[in-house]
């Protein structure tokens, strides 16, 4: 990173010398609408990632600015803040969190740099929260745990935001590591770092460029299908509190009880918890035909029984599925747009990106955008001249 260049254009609107944050975008490899039903999820963080320079004001003011949108905003702490619909709610809403966690923040001006590709699914907003916060901490001299960090994220994303996310997001951002899935059980928020080989195969994210306005009301409708079935599911299994409680046989059992919808939304959740079950073993053993399989799999179950996926979504899987070295693609996020991921053998990578880019404009009309990356590190401090 050019941290030279960064604390350059900061002093182009602030003074002082700033110290600088990052935190990573993520994509989700497998584990989808589970996190909110706490189960497995698997999702690695990007080499794309928000950086956030940070000097600490007396005044209890904090001057933003967003160098990717020429924006800057002003808020006062001692206001009660309320969001503007607008990208600096994400680091408003972390401020707001942090004060009500108890640090008393003195202000601070802020330059903010994401190279997150926005409105993509590949949780830019959590890459802003988390580097915001961390930003915000320093003026404080103030810590806290990276699971602590990512759950003061979640609630400014729930709370301030408005947006019902469960933790997989800020959860990748702060925990990523190099070269590593992370396995997250969203119950306990134990987890395992899962290595994957990036001299066998790549991961590469296509963008469809289409973004639904139908994803926050479907999103919320699905959270809320998931909960009547678990209701309903309980008069069979007193004891369960959520879909990960079941396991797919003993669903089976019960199925059919529930409406025909509510049955197929659950019916994805316990399937695709158990794929990243079997997910973390087939990588474990090196068997990457079989997560490929899993993932093919688990869009199937998105398309068909959960409804996240979109015409385009599809198309781009369809595709992706014919070319040779592609092991297996799926849509990645929340859905209804945004990308897919695609394991794809290390030999094929570059004619992989060529044959997606043409089929998909022959299909469509529209140009795919490609994004490579090894799983990267999560959030922390950017120091001068340390290459981490
Ligand atoms: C969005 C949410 C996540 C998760 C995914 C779906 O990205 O922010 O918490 O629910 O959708 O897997």
């Amino acid at each position: 990173m050019e941290m030279k260049s960064v604390i350059k254009r900061f002093n182009r609107y602030f003074p002082g010398t700033p110290r600088v944050f990052m935190a990573p975008g993520r994509v989700n490899l497998i584990g989808e609408h589970t996190d909110y039903n706490e189960g497995f999820v698997l999702p690695m963080a990007l080499e794309y990632r928000a950086e956030v320079a940070v000097s600490p004001r007396a005044d209890r003011r904090v001057r933003v600015r967003s160098q990717n949108l020429d924006e800057s905003i002003t808020f006062s702490l001692n206001e009660n803040e309320r969001k503007r619909n607008h990208w600096s709610d994400y680091t408003a809403g972390v401020a707001r969190m942090l004060e009500l966690s108890g640090f008393r923040l003195p202000g601070a001006d802020l330059l903010i740099e994401s190279m997150v590709p926005v409105g993509a699914g590949l949780s830019s907003s959590a890459a802003l929260e988390v580097a915001s916060a961390l930003a915000l901490l320093s003026t404080v001299g103030g810590e806290l745990s990276l699971t602590d960090l990512a759950l003061l994220a979640q609630r400014a994303e729930n709370e301030f935001v408005g947006m019902n996310c469960g933790i997989m997001d800020q959860f990748i951002s702060v925990h990523g590591e190099r070269d590593h899935a992370l396995f997250l059980d969203c119950r306990s928020l134990e987890y395992q770092q899962v290595p994957l080989r990036s001299d066998q195969v790549s991961v590469i994210i296509c963008n469809t460029r289409v973004k639904h306005k139908l994803g926050v009301s479907e999103y919320n409708t699905r959270r809320k299908e998931c909960e009547e079935g678990v209701d309903l599911l309980k008069s069979y299994y007193p004891d369960i509190t959520a879909l990960r409680d079941l396991s797919p046989e003993e669903f089976a059992q019960s199925e059919g009880m529930l409406p025909e919808v509510i049955g197929r939304r659950c019916r994805h959740v316990v399937t695709e918890d158990q794929r990243v079950l079997e997910s973390v073993r087939a990588l474990r053993e090196d068997d990457l035909a079989r997560f490929g399989d899993l993932m093919n799999r688990s869009h199937e179950s998105l398309r068909d029984d959960y409804e996240v996926s979109c015409r385009e979504l599809d198309i781009m899987v369809d595709l992706a599925r014919k070319i040779p070295g592609c092991l297996g693609a799926r849509m990645t996020g929340g859905g209804f747009g945004g990308c897919t991921v695609n394991l794809v053998e290390a030999a094929s990578v570059d004619a992989f990106q060529s044959a997606i880019r043409s089929a998909y404009r022959e299909e469509t009309g529209l140009t795919a955008e490609i994004y490579l990356s090894a799983p990267a590190r999560g959030a922390h401090e950017v120091i001068p001249g340390l290459k981490l």
